[in-house]
């Protein structure tokens, strides 16, 4: 656990250490710029591309790999441009293992070279038409022209997870022989489980030179990117190849924001990460990818649900030690919330049908709301009543569900009550039918009505005021209804305004429904109950 009490997962993670192959220190080789530009609908413009590249600098990565810069006339001003910032990240360019592609490289001047060839028996057959022994001596002889121009030189066999193991590790010491410093092992279609990973990682670190960084780049083809990086790193590798938000060719590659923060808070590794650097450099590519990707609800560490918590035991949990739920502080990769303990818990509690009593108490008091008891029981029924049907109590909801219930009329008012509503409406002439109580001198009786409207709001309203006439001729003044929030499933707001004829008394009165009709038949009843208020009635079946 850290000190500062930022981090806490489990024990287990310490006790399994021994038996893993750890670094001494985590690299992160960021391909956004390259790999996450292969997602399919996203192109990033040289200016995007250059934020991009100063702000993975900011964050601390190791090695920025700004593109291929034979591909496109783009690419390769890309590279330049970038290599020129001056940035302490290294700026690295890719290559195939042809001379033209390493060429480009040195051309826009970068600080080193990632070259790459297949090396599965699908890959040489299907693509290459090459034989094993001729991708050896390729990889021997264009290194060794890359090493004339670059002490750094990493290299990727693609496609290795799906070729022959002893083959990959020949061609990968090929490698190292010829002047790679870097071996990376590509799991080019995210074919592979995280214990095959971790095997193949290991057998490669155990055939090759222990100066030799091993890389690993994953692809969540399987949703099992992260996790595959990870097994790698408890294998011997000590570099990560990712991209931010995990773009990249068809399901993308390793997320950074994951696969750092795993590495930090699971093992605690050392490295060069402004963590908290990592919520905003998200927001910023998310902002470029013009709205083609964007960061899900649920996405881990950075989705809006992150540090959330809508169920009453885990709100309760949370008010008394913020760790309880929550593995880090959102702070500790760059997500903003109060300073104050109790500030950040209400700010997190999200409402909704599991929302306890103790998560609700907190709400009411963050907005400084006192209630009596019937009153916070009201509020949070109407509360699951709206989250059983699906839907996330959103601030303008719950402040539409407050307005509602402080201005619920008590008991002793509730002259007139609604027993049953049924509306018939579609391609047929709109017909409501109701069912009232009605308290007659402390007993209860029922009137029942039926309405036909140009709508199933007015046939409602006509049926209910039906019910109504013997007591008193009402008349619509105003109706006014509201959407709280938007979508199909928000709240609806309505107020009325109605006249007793016989009195002239007016009164005003709203209520809140996901359902207009019933919004518009509480707001309704509620009026007719302040009119028989003000009348001071309490006979009904006299004025029959
Ligand atoms: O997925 C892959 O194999 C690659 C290589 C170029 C490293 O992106
Ligand atoms: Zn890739």
């Amino acid at each position: 656990m850290d000190e500062k009490n930022d981090i806490m997962v489990s024990d287990m993670m310490e006790k399994i250490r021994g038996t893993l192959v750890l670094p001494k220190r985590a690299y992160f080789f960021d391909t956004t710029l390259r790999d996450g530009e292969q997602t399919p609908g996203i192109s990033f413009t040289l200016k995007e591309k250059i934020s991009i590249a100063q702000s993975l600098n900011e964050l601390g990565i190791d090695v920025i790999e700004a593109g291929f810069p034979v591909i496109s006339r783009g690419d390769f001003d890309a590279c330049k441009e970038i290599s020129k910032l001056g940035l302490d990240s290294e700026i690295i360019g890719l290559a195939r293992i042809k001379k033209i592609d390493i060429d480009k490289v040195i051309e826009a001047d970068m600080d080193s070279i990632h070259v790459f060839i297949a090396t599965s028996d699908l890959h040489l057959r299907e693509k290459l038409q090459m034989t094993r022994e001729e991708v050896i001596d390729n990889v021997r002889e264009l290194i060794s022209y890359a090493k004339e121009h670059y002490s750094e030189i990493e290299f990727s066999a693609e496609d290795a997870t799906r070729s022959d193991l002893d083959y990959l590790i020949k061609v990968n010491q090929a490698a190292v022989e010829s002047g790679a410093t870097r071996i990376n092992i590509p799991d080019t279609v995210g074919t592979i489980s995280p214990t095959a990973y971790g095997y193949i990682v290991r057998k490669n670190y155990e055939s090759l030179p222990k100066n030799v960084r091993i890389a690993v780049h994953c692809h969540n083809d399987f949703g099992l990117a992260v996790a595959n990086s990870i097994a790698g790193f408890e294998n011997g590798a000590s570099e990560a190849q990712t991209t931010i938000l995990g773009l990249g060719e068809r399901a993308g590659n390793a997320a950074f924001e994951e696969t750092a923060m795993s590495l930090y808070a699971l093992y605690q590794l050392p490295m060069n990460v402004n963590t908290r650097l990592i919520f905003p450099t998200a927001k910023l590519v998310e902002s470029f990818c013009g709205g083609k990707v964007s960061i899900g609800r649920l996405t881990p560490l950075i989705g809006q649900n992150a540090f959330a918590h809508e169920s009453g035991i885990h709100a309760h949990a949370m008010i008394q030690h913020a760790r309880a739920y929550e593995p880090i502080t959102p702070e500790l990769i760059g997500i903003k919330r109060s300073d104050n303990v109790e500030e950040i818990i209400k700010q997190s509690i999200k409402l909704g049908k599991h929302t306890g009593g103790h998560a609700l108490k907190a709400k009411l008091e963050e907005l400084g709301i006192h209630t009596t008891n019937d009153q916070f029981s009201n509020i949070m029924n109407h509360v699951k009543a709206f989250g059983d049907k699906g839907h996330e109590v959103t601030e303008e909801d719950f402040y539409a569900i407050l307005k509602d219930v402080f201005e619920d009329l008590p008991e002793e008012d509730q002259f007139v009550k609604l027993e049953e509503l049924t509306v018939l409406t579609g391609s047929v002439t709109p017909t409501s039918t109701v069912r009232l109580k009605i308290d007659d001198n402390g007993n209860s009786i029922e009137k029942v009505a039926s309405s036909v409207g140009v709508g199933p709001v007015d046939a409602s309203v006509n049926a209910i005021i039906k019910c109504f006439e013997p007591m008193s001729k009402i008349k619509l003044l105003n109706y006014q209804i509201d959407a709280i929030t938007g979508g199909t499933e928000a709240l609806g707001h309505t107020t009325i305004e109605i006249m007793d004829i016989e009195s002239n008394h007016i009164v005003k009165a709203s209520a809140t429904h996901e359902d207009i009709v019933m919004s518009s038949v509480l707001s309704l009843l509620k009026g007719l109950n302040l009119i028989v208020k003000k009348k001071n009635v309490s006979s009904y079946s006299k004025k029959l």
